[in-house]
């Protein structure tokens, strides 16, 4: 077989540049199909109700419920380990009206709200690391 000159390889490459650099850009904000994506289709079904929109424990629900529910993006949650979260959401919080979901959604569908639940925070830690010099203003 023939290899093809290096100039026929060259264009479908740079073609293809602009969907690689989009690719971070797609896991961030959720491409569809992503977990995140899949995740907060699950929360809108299952979660809004009590939980609310942004995750604020401000869901239409929530006024009529005693404990009410939690803010999941406050820093008191946000604190908790993904295995804490986890466990919460497969068995339930006692004495509480936050259900068992381990018989009505997989384990990867619990992954996935909670990878949902996650994206709802907005805190990014600064890097520690300077800016290059000539960056710097
Ligand atoms: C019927 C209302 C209701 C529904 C529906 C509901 N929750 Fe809850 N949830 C609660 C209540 C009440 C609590 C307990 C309050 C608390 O933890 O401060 C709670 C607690 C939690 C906690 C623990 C938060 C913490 O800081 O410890 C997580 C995580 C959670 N819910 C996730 C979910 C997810 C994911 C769904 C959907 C699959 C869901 N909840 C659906 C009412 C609900």
């Amino acid at each position: 077989m023939r290899v093809p000159p290096l100039r026929t390889i060259k264009l479908p490459l740079l073609l293809m540049t602009p969907c690689l650099l989009m690719v971070p850009a797609c896991l961030v904000r959720g491409a569809p199909d992503s977990v995140v994506e899949r995740g907060r289709v699950i929360y809108l079904e299952q979660c809004v109700v009590c939980h609310g929109p942004e995750g604020r424990g401000d869901g239409p629900e929530a006024p009529f419920l005693s404990p009410r529910p939690a803010s999941l993006i406050s820093a008191g949650s946000s604190v908790k380990s993904d295995a804490e979260f986890l466990a919460v959401i497969a068995n339930g919080k006692p004495r509480s009206a936050m259900p068992a979901w381990k018989d009505r959604l997989s384990e990867e569908q619990r992954r996935e709200v909670l990878a949902y639940i996650r994206s709802l925070i907005r805190f990014q830690p600064k890097s520690l690391t300077p800016p290059p010099p000539q960056e710097r203003r």
